[in-house]
């Protein structure tokens, strides 16, 4: 990671600067040659650290791939990374922000995983011309909702899609009465009501919500409580370390063979290794599955593995993607990093053919319209069984884009 002097050389400041040069030379710099100065700079603020560690670096790590396979290279131009560990800290988002935007002038903010985080950039962000926001996780329905804006892109989910399928997955299963459990913020909050909305317009019934503070993994209480409730289904959000301790949890209360769980797929996704038996017969809803039978799955899946050693993830498939839009947007612009209105234009109207989710396009609110999967753990691993939801598109309530 080499630092440039040339921090934030716009085309329109470099024509400025080389103007006289120019005349007197008769040198007139093509756009090529303008964007090969200086490094495009990408903020990344995702965390590195705590319980969604494993999907910060799925997510940095897939993106970087991607950006290795266009040549290291946006627009031309080479590109320079400032990373910043978000802690999932709600209370250091301002700060963070503010120095990525204001300090190192970075020209896209990737970034972040956790749904508050992302409403305090996007309340610091959406205001401005630039830089332009990336969100390749963080599924908080305001961020392309009533906060959605002109440079707020978003290539993960909001946290109504992969939920709403869920709840209708877990009626057609035949229950009528489940408790809902998840981390008491945002993304916790806006995805058990999207799986007790389609739940209930079912015909099911929500006899407990439990909130657990954010991001605490005691669970005995709770999982006493839904065992005394004798609900027919449990439906849950937790992700990363804390999904692990909450299905491994409620495997050893016993609940395991008497109240199936269900949830939007992060509840399984990337852990179902370390979950090992306990995750075994879980059906989560989400916008992948690793099984997918589509070419350009088995090439990121392999491509992947192959640089990291791991695994593929939805995290590493929204990393991916979000590198892919930036290679297409910067491409449109020949690497002029100043044309935001033509970045923002070309990043509206874009459409992924060949992502390993499948195919997918940006709505008018800038976040995916994309199929929504049934899986089940399968052999500690995801099985897809069938589409929940086909190209399915956040209702984007409060967007006035
Ligand atoms: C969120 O905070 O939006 C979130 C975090 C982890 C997985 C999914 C959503």
């Amino acid at each position: 990671m080499n630092d440039s002097n040339n921090k934030g050389v716009t085309r329109r400041k470099f024509l400025q600067g080389t103007a006289a040069a120019a005349a007197a030379s008769s040198f007139v710099p093509t756009r090529f040659a303008i964007g090969a100065q200086a490094p495009v700079r990408v903020g990344i603020l995702l965390p590195y650290s705590g319980t969604y560690a494993m999907l910060g670096n799925s997510i940095t790590d897939a993106m970087k791939l991607r950006l290795a396979q266009a040549g290291h290279k946006l627009g031309g131009r080479p590109i320079h990374f400032v990373q910043i560990d978000s802690e999932m800290s709600v209370p250091k988002a301002q700060q963070n922000t503010q120095k990525l935007a204001d300090k190192e002038k970075v020209d896209f903010l990737v970034g972040p995983v956790h749904s508050g985080i992302a409403q305090v950039m996007a309340k610091i962000l959406g205001p401005r011309q630039g830089p332009v926001m990336i969100v390749p996780n963080a599924g908080s329905n305001a961020v392309t909702g009533p906060m959605c804006a002109d440079n707020i892109f978003r290539t993960s989910f909001s946290n109504w899609q992969p939920a709403y399928p869920g709840g209708k997955v877990m009626a057609d299963d035949g229950h009528k009465t489940a408790v809902t459990i998840a981390w008491k913020y945002a993304a916790g909050r806006q995805m058990m009501d999207a799986g007790a909305e389609a739940f209930k317009a079912a015909g099911g019934k929500i006899v407990k919500d439990i909130q657990v503070p954010f991001p605490d993994v005691e669970f005995q209480a709770h999982l006493s409580e839904i065992a005394a409730l004798k609900p027919d289904a449990v439906f849950a959000f937790f992700s990363g370390g804390g999904a692990v301790k909450f299905v491994k949890d409620y495997a050893a209360a016993g609940l395991k063979d008497s109240i199936p769980l269900y949830g939007p797929g992060f509840l399984t996704e990337g852990v179902s290794k370390a979950q090992g038996a306990a995750a075994e017969g879980i059906k989560t809803t989400l916008h992948y599955s690793a099984d997918l039978d589509n070419a350009a799955n088995r090439r990121f899946r392999a491509a992947f593995e192959k640089a990291t050693g791991r695994a593929a993830n939805v995290f590493g498939v929204q990393g991916y993607d979000a590198g892919s839009l930036l290679v297409m947007a910067m491409e449109a612009v020949g690497g002029d990093t100043g044309a935001t209105d033509d970045i923002v234009k070309a990043m509206a109207k874009a459409e992924f053919p060949d992502s390993p989710r499948g195919y997918w396009k940006m709505s008018g609110a800038h976040n995916p319209v994309q199929d929504i999967y049934l899986r089940e753990v399968r052999g500690g691993k995801q099985k897809m069984l069938g589409v929940a939801a086909k190209a399915l598109e956040d209702p984007a309530k409060g967007c006035r884009m």
